[in-house]
């Protein structure tokens, strides 16, 4: 196999469905839905290495080269902006952005609204849109106990199924973006293996066309 195609797949639920896609589109690996602790696998027969890496980091992988393509939601793209070519939507990972608060929230204009992400950058763009001023609370996980607990008034974060906000008594109050998963690609890798890019950016498309 002459060229290799390297490609930073989420770790997790994401990562997981989004290689039965790679596979189906004639790129599989035998080991990587095995349960361990290996980052790295390669498939020589179709010229493919697989890497496993934090979601929020497939974006730098790409950016910087040591993937050639990658897999990431639009929320991690919106929030990060990173230099790279947006090929395809999965039209899988399907979730959105919403604000969130306490059942019984009412927004008390005469402050700053305090409001708990882990997404900065999306969240002061939403407000700014608005002309709210804000004052963000960052966090990095369980997002939803920041408003339970009174660390915040609302939240600015990812809801599937809804099931964290009701378990919390929480609810949606706005939707900031609808989410999926894109297949991005790192500008010169994208000029240098091009055909072999385009090829499996084919093969997807083609399966999220069967999914309509
Ligand atoms: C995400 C998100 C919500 C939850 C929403 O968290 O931040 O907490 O999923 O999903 P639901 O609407 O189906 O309940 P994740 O599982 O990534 O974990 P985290 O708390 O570490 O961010």
């Amino acid at each position: 196999m002459s060229e290799w195609i390297s490609v930073a797949l989420p770790k997790g639920r994401l990562g997981d469905k989004v290689y039965r896609m790679f596979a189906r589109a004639g790129y599989p690996n035998d080991e990587i839905e095995k349960e361990g602790r290996q980052l790295v696998f390669e498939s020589p027969e179709c010229g493919v290495r697989y890497f496993l890496v934090k979601p929020s980091d497939v974006p730098m992988y790409v950016e910087r080269g040591a993937a050639d393509i990658g897999v990431c939601g639009s929320d991690i793209l919106m929030e990060y902006e990173p230099d790279v070519y947006e090929l395809l939507d999965l039209k899988t990972g399907i979730c959105r952005m919403a604000v969130a608060a306490k059942e019984n929230f009412a927004d008390d204009c005469s402050r700053a609204l305090k409001v708990a992400t882990k997404f900065p950058k999306t969240a002061r763009d939403y407000y700014g849109k608005k002309g709210r001023k804000i004052d963000v609370i960052r966090l990095s996980g369980s997002i939803e106990l920041a408003p339970v607990l009174g660390l915040s008034d609302v939240i600015v974060d990812i809801v599937e199924t809804g099931t964290t906000l009701r378990e919390n008594h929480l609810k949606v109050f706005d939707t900031v973006a609808p989410i999926s998963a894109r297949l991005i690609a790192n500008r010169a890798a994208f000029r240098f293996k091009r055909t072999k890019i385009e090829e499996l950016t084919e093969q997807l498309r083609r399966q999220t066309e069967e999914r309509k």
